[in-house]
């Protein structure tokens, strides 16, 4: 079993396929339940079931899987239980993988069958398994992992120490470069979720311009498929492996045709990304 968390990976092709599974949004697991409440017990089996099958369906493809990264949001209530449950889960893969906080997990919404704004957020502190100014290096690239939550609030941050950790990492490494992280750093055209993106985006923007090998930025967080453009960086938003919210609106809603997805990457070993989306087959 591979150990945790994974800090270096090579491959007989120099090539790395990079599995991303985001926003799983996991309650106590179903066999650990002991209260009766079926409506609770109902969205916790869904959503289990949903990002189970994501695996099961995306590791059965004829591809290889060098590494899963879990870009934040596994769980909807952060108590240990859930997230044993998702490590078991992850380790029983056998493939590296590695976990990043979004803000799910370090916040609790408590009222969250009231409208969005009625409810109350509670600062919970962050599991010790999710990870913060990680590097994992790969033959032919440098992945950076961070830690944009920030306790008790929906919206993200890259402070001022993970800026300079960010321009330490990619100014001692001249390898193409993938920065993962839960919040989205370029607008995607919905007011309501872009008021919670990282809050200081065109601060870290402006440090970034100095590395044109920073190739590649991967988010969660916005449960929609995106893809933007900004400095050379290609910028991709993933679907959650639960429920998604509909693209281009200004107001909170969700995208209920849109089925549970996930994104592959493959970093090749000439700097070049393919990147794509697959969903649950129904
Ligand atoms: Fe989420
Ligand atoms: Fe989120």
């Amino acid at each position: 079993m591979p150990s945790y968390p994974v800090n270096k990976i090579s491959t007989p092709d120099k090539q790395v396929n990079v599995l991303q599974v985001t926003d799983l949004h996991l309650s106590t697991p179903v066999d650990f339940m002991t209260d009766n409440d079926s409506s609770n017990l109902d969205e916790s089996t869904i959503y289990q079931h949903s990002f189970e099958k994501v695996l099961q369906q995306a590791l059965s493809a004829d591809m290889r899987c060098d590494l899963i990264l879990v870009t934040g949001d596994l769980v909807n209530e952060v108590k240990p239980v859930i997230y044993d449950h998702i490590f078991k889960v992850l380790q029983a893969t056998d493939i590296p993988f590695a976990c990043i906080a979004g803000n799910h997990d370090v916040t609790d919404e408590v009222g969250s069958h009231l409208p969005f704004l009625q409810r109350t957020l509670v600062g919970r502190s962050t599991d010790p398994r999710l990870l913060s100014q990680h590097v994992i290096e790969t033959d032919h690239w440098q992945l950076l992992l961070l830690d944009s939550s920030i306790t008790g609030e929906v919206a993200g941050e890259i402070t001022p120490d993970d800026i300079d950790w960010l321009c330490k990492r990619l100014s001692a490494c001249d390898k193409p470069a993938l920065i993962a992280l839960h919040h989205h750093v370029v607008p995607v055209n919905s007011a309501w979720i872009d008021n919670h993106m990282v809050e200081n985006s065109e601060r870290f923007w402006q440090y970034m311009a100095a590395f044109e090998h920073l190739k590649v930025i991967i988010s969660g967080h916005i449960h929609q498929e995106q893809v933007r453009y900004r400095q050379g960086v290609t910028v991709y938003s993933t679907p959650s492996t639960c429920y998604q919210f509909m693209p281009n609106e200004d107001s909170f809603a969700y995208d209920s045709d849109a089925l549970p997805g996930y994104r592959w990457l493959q970093l090749g070993n000439n700097g070049k990304v393919a990147s794509w989306i697959e969903r649950l087959d129904t």
